[in-house]
């Protein structure tokens, strides 16, 4: 009976290799799945470290429920930035802002249908102890927080990420924007027992009490992918440092993390070094080709923060203003 179950799907298996679904190359080194229409279901066998090139509304109802330890969702901002050309208030030179078509909702109505239906979709394939992060900037944090509370999910803490190089004010008429706020929630108020690893919450928060404030940079220098003419690949690639100290705070190893809205995958790439398990969602084919180009070079990380306690008491020290 098992012997045939496990024939079964390997046919499975080899019929969508010829169908190219999955991507048939041994020496690649990330799976890739494109989702099709007529594809029903996924094994957990099947999208275990892979991205899965679709529409994450569509793919995860395709996903068993309860197999993730983890999910991280950097989702869409709707930043709604005007559509002028933004100059720096001093330098004058030009606002490279988030201005993708990924980006664009036609109103808060539409992009809170958008989050609600993710979050329900995830909610199904979290395990009942499995944790959840979301990031986002004051634009949709707080309507975020709200539609995570109304499905139920339970907010253990907010993490503030203080950017040591934010991006400058450049009209002058508000003050700089330099965080981002990351909710880490359990799937309801029930959910006990959750992975929590204590010693490196502490080592990564401010301070000897180790609080909710991780201070560390934007993504930049060597770490952010560049097309050929030396354009960014994707204007919101997140820190390597912070999908760090996620994954350690909140699994173990050999546990399977989730992100939904994968971007260029920067989630995934972590969880491989930390050797954690992952699947990947994301709709942009350019990106996954990004996905796999990156996932060519294995990425080597250690557990210890790479902001040291110098840099932040420097950066918070900065002196007289002038
Ligand atoms: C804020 S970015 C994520 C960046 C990512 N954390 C990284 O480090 O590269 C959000 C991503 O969601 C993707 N996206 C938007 N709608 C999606 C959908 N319905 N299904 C899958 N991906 C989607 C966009 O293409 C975009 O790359």
């Amino acid at each position: 009976m098992k012997e045939t179950t496990k024939t079964n799907k390997k046919d499975e298996t080899m019929s969508l290799f010829r169908q190219g679904v999955i991507s048939s190359d041994r020496n690649e080194a990330i799976k890739v799945i494109s989702d099709l229409n007529e594809r029903q279901t996924y094994t957990k066998e099947e999208i275990l470290n892979s991205v899965i090139l679709g529409d994450a509304l569509k793919v995860l109802k395709k996903l068993p429920e309860e197999i993730f330890d983890m999910v991280f969702i950097d989702p869409p901002y709707f930043l709604q930035l005007p559509k002028k050309e933004l100059r720096r208030w001093t330098v004058k030179t030009v606002v490279e802002g988030v201005d993708d078509d990924w980006d664009k909702f036609p109103s808060f109505e539409e992009y809170d249908k958008f989050i609600q239906n993710l979050l329900t979709e995830v909610k199904r394939v979290m395990k009942p102890n499995a944790t959840i992060w979301l990031i986002a900037t004051y634009h949709s944090i707080f309507r975020i927080g709200k539609i995570m509370q109304d499905l139920g999910y339970w907010i253990l803490n907010d993490i503030i990420w203080v950017k040591t190089n934010p991006m400058p004010n450049w009209l002058g008429v508000r003050f700089t924007n330099a965080t981002e706020t990351l909710i880490w929630a359990v799937k309801d108020k029930n959910s006990k027992k959750y992975t929590f690893n204590k010693d490196y919450a502490k080592q990564f928060g401010i301070g000897k009490i180790g609080a909710n404030v991780w201070v560390l940079p934007l993504c930049n220098g060597k770490e952010r992918l560049k097309d050929e003419k030396e354009k960014k690949v994707h204007s919101t690639q997140k820190p390597i440092e912070l999908l760090k100290r996620v994954i350690l705070t909140s699994t173990n190893e050999g546990d399977l993390i989730l992100d939904p809205v994968a971007g260029v995958g920067t989630t995934g790439y972590v969880a491989k070094a930390l050797k954690r398990n992952f699947v990947m969602i994301e709709i942009n084919p350019k990106y996954v080709e990004w996905i796999k180009k990156r996932f060519e070079k294995p990425l080597k990380i250690t557990d210890k923060p790479r902001v040291s306690e110098r840099k932040i008491n420097q950066y918070f020290n900065l002196g007289d203003k002038p």
